[in-house]
C-alpha cells in the first residue's frame, strides 16, 4: 500500500517540482518502487525528466477526460524503480478541460486505489501553483503533504491559505487523515540575512513541522532540471543532491518508515522486484 504525499504551496516558484522529481528520484535510487504524477497543467515535470513531446504516451488529462486508464499512461523513467504520469497538457482549451473535470474533488482519490496503490511504496503528487480544483483534487488523494518555501519569496499569506484548506479538509472528514510531513526550507542561500531570518521566523512559527534539512541554493539544481534530470543523478555529490537524499531520509523517517536497505543505491538499470 502506497503512501501519497502531495508537493504543495499555491506560492509559484518555491521549488515543488524540483522537490517532487527530487524526492520521487531519491525514493527510487533506494529501491522503493515510486510514482510521480505531474498535476500541474504547466506539465514541468515531464521537461525535468527528459522527457520529449513525442515520448509521451498520454497523461492525467486523458485519464480525467476519461479517454484512458490511470496504468496506460505511467511511463518508464531513466530509474528504475521510478514511474511517471505526465499531466499532458497541450493547448489552453485542455488546460480549461483539465481544471473543469477536476470540480470533482474525489476524482484523484478514486483513480488512486486497488493495483495503483499496490504497486508502489510513495506516490508523489506535484500540485500548482494555486489552491484551484487540481489542487484541492491533490490533497483529498493524499495521506500526507509536504510543503516548499523559498526564503527569497516567502509570504505567510500564501501558507497560512494552505495550513486553512487543509485543516478544512480534514474537519469536514473528505480526507480526516491528511498530515503535514513538513514544511522544506528550499533555495536556502546562506550569504543572505534574509534566509537565515526566515529560516528563524519559520521554526518558530511552525516548531518541529519545519524539517531539518533545507535545500541550499545550488546552480546544479537548476542545471540538473534545465537538461531534464534530478540533480541525484546529474551531480550525486553536489550540495542540492546531497540535501535531496537526506530529505528523502527525513521524510521516510518522520512518516515512520527505515531505509529498506541501508546505503543501497539504484541509479542503474535494474528492474524493480
Ligand atoms: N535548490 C535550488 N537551487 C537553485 N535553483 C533552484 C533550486 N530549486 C529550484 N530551483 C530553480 O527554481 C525555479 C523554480 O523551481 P520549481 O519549478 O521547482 O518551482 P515550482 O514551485 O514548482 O514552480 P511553479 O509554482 O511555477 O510550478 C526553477 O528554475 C528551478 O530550476
Ligand atoms: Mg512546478
Amino acid at each position: 500500500m502506497s503512501t501519497v504525499v502531495a508537493v504543495v504551496n499555491p506560492k509559484g516558484g518555491v521549488g515543488k517540482t524540483t522537490t517532487a522529481i527530487n524526492l520521487a528520484a531519491s525514493l527510487a535510487a533506494i529501491q522503493r518502487p515510486t510514482l510521480l504524477i505531474d498535476m500541474d497543467p504547466d506539465g514541468a515535470c515531464e521537461v525535468g525528466l527528459g522527457f520529449s513531446r513525442s515520448a509521451i504516451h498520454g497523461g492525467l488529462f486523458d485519464v480525467f477526460s476519461g479517454r484512458a486508464t490511470l496504468s496506460a499512461t505511467i511511463h518508464q523513467t531513466s530509474l528504475p524503480y521510478l514511474h511517471f504520469t505526465p499531466s499532458n497538457i497541450r493547448t489552453s482549451e485542455e488546460e480549461m478541460q483539465f481544471a473543469e473535470a477536476a470540480t470533482d474533488r474525489r476524482l484523484m482519490r478514486d483513480l488512486l486505489t486497488g493495483n495503483i496503490r499496490d504497486a508502489y511504496d510513495f506516490i508523489i503528487l506535484d500540485c500548482p501553483p494555486t489552491l484551484a480544483n487540481l489542487t484541492v483534487n491533490a490533497l483529498v488523494a493524499a495521506d500526507t503533504t509536504l510543503i516548499p518555501v523559498n526564503p527569497g519569496q516567502f509570504t505567510v499569506k500564501a501558507i497560512i491559505r494552505l495550513v486553512k484548506l487543509i485543516r478544512i479538509i480534514r474537519d469536514k472528514k473528505i480526507n480526516e487523515n491528511l498530515t503535514v510531513a513538513g514544511f522544506l526550507i528550499t533555495m536556502f542561500d546562506a550569504r543572505t540575512r534574509i534566509s537565515a531570518q526566515i529560516e528563524r521566523d519559520m521554526r518558530a512559527m511552525f516548531k518541529h513541522l519545519v524539517l531539518q534539512t533545507m535545500i541550499p541554493m545550488n546552480a546544479r539544481v537548476n542545471e540538473a532540471n534545465y537538461r531534464g534530470e534530478p540533480v541525484i543523478t546529474y551531480d550525486s555529490q553536489c550540495a542540492g543532491a546531497q540535501a535531496y537524499l537526506n530529505l528523502t531520509l527525513e521524510v521516510l523517517y518522520r512518516l515512520g518508515f527505515t531505509p529498506r536497505r541501508r546505503g543501497s543505491v539504484a541509479l542503474g538499470a535494474e528492474t524493480p522486484t
